[in-house]
């Protein structure tokens, strides 16, 4: 049963986790950043990077030892060395070459989008029927999948601006909340009212795929303070009570409605059988509840798989082990996903 060291740094999360089998967590430590960026209401890069340095090292011990074993079990060492901030990314990076290179053990560099897809798969059985439609909702993404299998992805629509989580994250700062967002106007909306204020649902053109959340944003703001050159609708200042809550409800479900049909338009096209959902915004509660809507297996994983975490990581990884895919010792740090175009320098 190959032991895969799971290295995860992309963002603002320091995760080490070791998964047996691609599927078995043994451990999976993450270190949170959040209290390091909440007084900025977004994630720092370079605050994120130093962070990263100081934890890698205590983090991977401490994978070690709740796995108990030693450096000398790891069959490969896995990084998510792409996409992402990139200061963040380069300290994952370095610690996995080093100690593959230390180790004499090969080096697996996976895409982090990817491991969202593939966490579903973690301790669980049975797995997703093929074909099927991939989300991954979370601060820095928001993209649908065609899967054919689990290495057979790719990308069918992505937000034009936003990502539905990084406007969870505004509207809780417009609303003078804390951060991130996504936890409390989830909470806040559970004693809401969905359909207390009408906000707009961007569904694009017609059968699109992507998506747009900035406008939702937007909305929400002039909501609060008011129309620029017209009477504010509510008084200058963040609503309190009931009125908070029913506002938070009335923005969740407009990023669920969109989220769904988008699900249901990708899912028809690509004549999936089941859906998967991966990224921190997977957590959401009233999305969690509609994807009943959509007659379909629906594959999303506990509270600690959805997030950033290692394990999705190591998981992902076992499939390259097996198929004899390493990476070079040169491998790089990618700010891009493999299933985007690389931007286009002008
Ligand atoms: O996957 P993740 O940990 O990191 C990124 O790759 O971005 O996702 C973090 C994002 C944040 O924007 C956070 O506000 C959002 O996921 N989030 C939620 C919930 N829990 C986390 N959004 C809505 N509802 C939640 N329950
Ligand atoms: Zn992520």
């Amino acid at each position: 049963m190959p032991l895969i060291l799971g290295i995860e740094s992309t963002c603002d999360e320091t995760g080490a986790a070791i998964v047996a089998d691609g599927w078995e967590v043994r451990s999976n430590v993450v270190s949170s950043q959040v209290d390091l960026h909440a007084k900025y209401r977004g994630v720092v890069p370079e605050i994120a990077s130093r962070a990263h340095l100081q934890n890698i090292l205590p983090v991977i011990r401490e994978a070690l030892q709740t796995a108990g074993i030693t450096l000398g079990q790891v069959e490969a060492v896995a990084v998510a060395h792409r996409p992402g901030l990139i200061g963040s990314l380069l300290i994952g990076v370095t610690a996995a070459k080093t100690l593959a290179w230390a180790l004499r053990k090969p080096l697996i560099g996976v895409d982090h989008v990817h491991a969202h897809l593939y966490s579903v798969v973690l301790e669980a059985n049975p797995r997703p029927p093929m074909p099927a439609v991939g989300l991954v909702c979370s601060g820095g993404h928001t993209a649908l999948y065609a899967m054919r299998s689990m290495d057979e992805v790719s990308l069918i629509g992505s937000t034009r601006d936003d990502a539905v989580g990084e406007a969870y994250d505004k509207v809780a700062a417009i609303l003078g909340l804390g951060y991130p967002g996504g936890p409390i106007l989830d909470q806040l909306a559970q004693k809401g009212d969905g359909r207390a204020v009408r906000f707009p649902r961007t569904f694009l053109e017609r059968n699109s795929l992507d998506f747009s959340f900035s406008g939702l944003k937007t909305a929400v703001l002039y909501h609060v303070r008011g129309v620029p050159g017209k009477a504010p609708a509510l008084p200058n200042q963040p609503p309190t009570g009931q009125a908070l809550a029913d506002l938070a409800a009335s923005f969740q479900s407009a990023c669920v409605d969109v989220l769904i049909e988008k699900l249901r338009r990708a899912a028809d096209q690509n004549k999936s059988r089941s859906v998967i959902v991966g990224g921190g915004v997977s957590a959401n509660t009233g999305l969690r509840q509609a994807l009943s809507r959509l007659n379909l297996p629906v594959f999303v994983r506990q509270l600690r798989y959805c997030t950033d975490n290692a394990a999705m990581t190591a998981g992902l990884a076992h499939r390259y082990l097996n198929a004899g895919q390493f990476s070079p010792l040169d491998l790089d740090a990618i700010p891009y996903s493999r299933f985007t175009e690389p931007p286009v320098s002008r």
